[in-house]
């Protein structure tokens, strides 16, 4: 199980945040505002008219069936390839790379693994979610294209980023394999219906999955969006769903004091509101999150950031980022919360060999050890120099616990966006860059 830690989570005079004169009534309401979720009868939940509460009612009861379709289509893939791209950006990327890297290890460097050692799982690459020349290209010299499938992911199908990767990797495809088998090696997940690549992939004949109506981009990597790319690189989807399903059934059963996620947005909502933080810090020492830091900083301010609100979130690794942001964290201004990613056990440990070192007395500890007591350490003294922070304690690294993880975050999060009256749901103000940018790069008005 994943516990929530939030004994350092203080106010500035150093007193807990549960007794801040505002904390009774914002926990009475965040149990009100997790009924509205379930009841789904608001405009608070709604993008256009489709209620966008699927993550929570729908992905973590998804059945059997369609996770052996899934499961059976990436199977297929696998046994065709040694590389796959996954194309997608936003929330059609973040969670996908988040996920591998917990399970199976970094992508860059189990990439560097051999076939062998990577049991059968392709090496795995992500385009689509920038538009980098020289990474596109490397990326392109580093595969094989012959043995390469792509999976191209994309909700409104129509986002240029991975449109623009879609159509190179398309192109290599075709030409080295013909469109016949090109198009075996491509999955496209998109909307049901609309869109020019759900057009495309109807015309192609490629296998495609759907984006539910009801599950936006950020809250989606419990469902297809998510699923496919986990099962190429072998991951047991159903036990990741399995632990999604397990927390959210715990957020529907525990009352307010046992809630990880009411607790968490209630503690975030009450020091951004009334205590003026206005950053929160999402660290990690587990080298394998750092990419949850990154699906964090995407998921907290597409959906709190409206009406001039919304905590910014910024993803530390540490210890590396001590001895760059540590001081600005320890003494500079006083608006940061933090939040903690903590691993009890890590898939491997190394003894410390430090006989003779300048570390003699880490001889014989292992390195979860003394990487524990240092982000234990940093916790500690940035809630000493005023930081309030609060963990996540994961107990290990596997499909079920990272299930678990999101479950609890997105409920956090989507909870969050309603104690400050925003609809967590929708991003208008990103349509504002992409207006600009296409009219720079020339797109036709319609
Ligand atoms: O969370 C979101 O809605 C966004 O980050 C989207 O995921 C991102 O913009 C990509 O959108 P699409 O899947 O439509 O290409």
């Amino acid at each position: 199980m994943i516990r929530l830690d939030y004994q350092r989570f203080g106010q500035t005079d150093g007193s807990p945040i549960g007794e801040h004169q505002e904390f009774g009534a914002a926990s009475e309401k965040v149990v009100n505002l997790h009924s509205l979720l379930i009841e789904g009868k608001s405009s608070l939940l709604k993008d256009k008219d489709v209620t966008m509460t699927g993550w929570k009612m729908d992905s973590p009861y998804v059945s059997p069936s369609e996770l052996d379709a899934i499961d059976s289509c990436a199977a297929k893939l696998v046994s065709e390839i040694d590389d796959f791209i996954s194309i997608g950006i936003g929330g059609s990327y973040l969670g996908i790379q988040a996920s591998i890297d917990a399970v199976r290890g970094s992508l860059e460097l189990f990439n560097l693994l051999s076939p062998k050692e990577r049991k059968g799982t392709p090496r795995i690459f992500f385009l689509g979610h920038n538009m980098d020349p020289a990474y596109t290209a490397r990326i392109l010299e580093i595969v094989n294209p012959r043995k390469l499938g792509a999976a191209v992911i994309s909700k409104s199908g129509g986002t240029v980023e991975p449109a623009v990767a879609f159509a190179i990797v398309k192109k290599v495809l075709e030409e080295n394999l013909g469109k016949e088998i090109a198009a075996q090696r491509i999955v496209a997940i998109t909307d049901k219906a609309k869109g020019s690549l759900k057009k495309l992939a109807d015309e192609l004949g490629y296998r495609t999955f759907v984006v539910p109506d009801n599950v936006g981009g950020r809250f989606s990597v419990t469902c297809p969006v998510g699923l496919f790319a986990l099962a190429v690189a072998g991951i047991n989807i159903k036990e990741f769903i399995a632990g999604a399903r397990a927390a959210e059934e715990d957020i529907k059963k525990q009352p307010f004091d046992k809630n990880i996620s009411m607790l968490r947005a209630v503690l975030r909502f009450i020091a951004h509101k009334y205590l003026g933080f206005d950053i929160e810090l999402a660290s990690t020492c587990v080298y394998d999150l750092r990419s949850t830091t990154m699906w964090m900083q995407q998921l907290g301010p597409e959906s709190e950031g409206k009406h001039g609100e919304g905590l910014f979130i910024v993803p530390q690794y540490f210890t590396r980022d001590a001895h760059a942001d540590g001081q600005l964290i320890q003494e500079g201004k006083r608006n940061l919360i933090e939040l903690f990613l903590m691993l009890e056990k890590p898939a491997e440990d190394i003894i410390i060999p430090a006989k003779g070192t300048p570390v003699e007395y880490l001889d014989g500890k292992t390195l979860h050890f003394v990487n524990t007591a240092f982000v234990e350490g940093l916790r500690d003294a940035h809630h000493e120099g005023g930081v309030p922070t609060m963990s996540y304690i994961l107990p290990k690294l596997d499909a079920y616990t990272m299930g678990m993880l999101y479950q609890y975050e997105m409920n956090a999060i989507a909870l969050s966006g309603l104690l400050l009256g925003q609809n967590p749901f929708i991003q208008p103000g990103v349509q504002m860059y992409k207006d600009i940018a296409n009219a720079k790069s020339g797109k036709p008005v319609c």
